[in-house]
């Protein structure tokens, strides 16, 4: 008996895995990462990661969920055996580490939106982030908690949690439905009057001019790979899992597209309005775009309330569109990263909904409480820093070898959506996936991981961005490992047996 969730409608999947891809990666992150690498000469990689990797891997998510419809380790073991469901929990596991940073910059978030009605930042916004609201401490320390994060966070997970026990059609797909148009109408709001402000043009023009030089960097490569991996929700079981509750008639292939594109388009508006107001910024000061810009939380949370200060009228509103968009964006994304586990939990102990999402989210939420301390935002580097590049684009890689090469999958894959798709699946995909992507993801992601074993064996630290290197080193790789080690424990054990018995019927069928 087929028993598992479904989407309500075509529509719904469609907004929920928008909503999903659309979040803090987009309006946060791309903006800085695209700056960081080269301006204009990123969207080459960033275009190519999208053609070659992003749309197909997530044409081929999408697929696995449809075809084996489980949770990201089931799909994982109907697919190649129990020898391979810890890639699964690794991806899972990857997911868990995020929701545990990721539902604190929405806690944030939610501080800074309401800050900006007063702009209580003041004048000196940095001094504000790191001495007032954060009460920050040096790298290795943990401190005391903060309230002012602490209070919020809480607030965070009752809402996700909240609406996850409610289930797929009447929680996830209800929440995406109202929170996707709203967060859409908000961001257009904001970028119509970032590109309206004087000196924006110059911001576009600094973030869309190519340094051509960053391109030969391996590191740019895997940043693009990864801005588009975290950004679109691939790698780390969100879309399989997702794509599980997917009826049986179906269109995959143009579902992808849609998300795919649309999750792009979004995010280069999000760069054009980020970089339309840094543009604004400098032009007051009369500076460069580069003396104004920051990367990392500094964006956010520290330019952005300085610009705000400096807005001709309705400071306090924009400050709160701008912030409320990252709460908006952030909770429908949320909600996919924690489903991921409570997914996983269901299916391999047969445990209820909400046993799983008093399990599985509470014990992310109690872990995400490390990150509400004085020296969270250490943690919180170390564990972005390192997920993203040896979590998700590693996973990526890992995935993408293993179904084209050596479970040899993309043959049947290909069939399955080009049966119920409109779109029909070429040499293209197939290319795409068995030669392009492990070919450049893999000689780059080699070049980084080098790099990076390298310095584990240097006695110098240097800084990631102003925090102490040996920290974020050792602390990085002791998260990315973990979440292999713990991935494989978990594969090891056993599958709940009526669970498992259920399974052998639907194979048999
Ligand atoms: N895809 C989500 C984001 O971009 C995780 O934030």
């Amino acid at each position: 008996m087929e028993t598992r969730s479904q989407w309500g409608t075509r529509a719904g999947f469609i907004l929920a895995a928008a909503g999903s891809a659309i979040g803090l990666g987009n309006i946060w992150r791309f903006p800085s990462v695209a700056y960081e690498n080269g301006g204009g000469a990123f969207l080459i990689p960033y275009l190519i990661a999208l053609l070659t990797a992003g749309i197909p891997i997530l044409i081929m998510e999408f697929t696995m969920g449809h075809k084996y419809r489980g949770s990201a380790p089931l799909t994982y073991k109907r697919m190649g055996g129990k020898k391979v469901e810890w890639i699964g929990w690794w991806a899972v596991l990857v997911a868990f580490v995020i929701s545990t940073y990721y539902s604190v910059i929405i806690a944030w978030a939610i501080n800074y939106s309401i800050f900006s009605f007063n702009l209580n930042w003041g004048s000196d916004t940095e001094a504000f982030l790191y001495n007032d609201f954060l009460n920050h401490v040096p790298a290795g320390q943990v401190g005391s908690f903060v309230p002012g994060i602490l209070i919020p966070l809480i607030i965070v997970w009752l809402v996700v949690l909240g609406i996850l026990f409610k289930g797929v059609k009447k929680g996830i797909e209800i929440a995406n439905r109202i929170f996707i148009p709203a967060l859409i109408i908000v961001f257009l709001i904001i970028v119509i009057r970032a590109i309206t402000l004087p000196g924006a043009l110059q911001g576009l023009e600094a973030f869309f001019t190519p340094d051509f030089s960053a391109i030969m960097e391996p590191d740019v490569w895997v940043a693009a790979y990864g801005q588009i991996f975290f950004s679109m929700s691939i790698a780390f079981a969100i879309m399989i899992t997702y794509s599980s509750y997917l009826p049986k008639k179906t269109d995959l292939t143009n579902n992808a597209f849609i998300v795919g594109f649309g999750n792009s388009s979004f995010e280069l508006l999000c760069g054009i309005g980020v970089f339309g107001i840094l543009g604004f910024m400098a032009a007051q000061q009369g500076v460069g775009v580069d003396e104004v810009v920051a990367g990392g939380v500094g964006l956010a949370f520290v330019v952005f309330p300085a610009i705000i200060n400096e807005f001709p009228a309705l400071n306090g509103l924009f400050g709160f569109l701008f912030f409320f968009s990252l709460v908006l964006g952030g909770l429908t994304s949320l909600m996919s990263i924690t489903e991921t586990y409570v997914a996983g939990l269901m299916d391999k102990f047969n445990i209820s909904r909400s046993k799983a999402v008093i399990f599985g989210g509470g014990t992310a939420a109690v872990i995400s409480l490390l990150f509400a301390t004085q020296g969270g935002l250490n943690f919180l580097d170390a564990a972005d820093y390192f997920i993203n590049q040896f979590g998700v684009a590693f996973l990526g890689l890992v995935e993408v070898i293993l179904i084209a090469w050596f479970l040899r999958k993309l043959g049947d894959f290909k069939d399955h959506a080009n049966e119920i798709s409109d779109i029909q699946l070429r040499g293209w995909w197939t290319f795409s996936l068995t030669i392009v992507t492990p070919v450049v993801l893999g000689y780059t992601m080699f070049g980084l991981f080098r790099q990076n074993l390298l310095k584990l064996f240097e006695t110098e630290t240097g800084n990631y961005g102003g925090y102490s290197d040996a920290f974020i080193l050792y602390g990085g790789w002791f998260v990315a490992g973990g979440a292999v080690v713990i991935g494989v424990i978990l594969a090891l054990m056993k599958w709940n047996s009526s669970k498992a018995s259920a399974e052998e019927e639907r194979e048999a069928n």
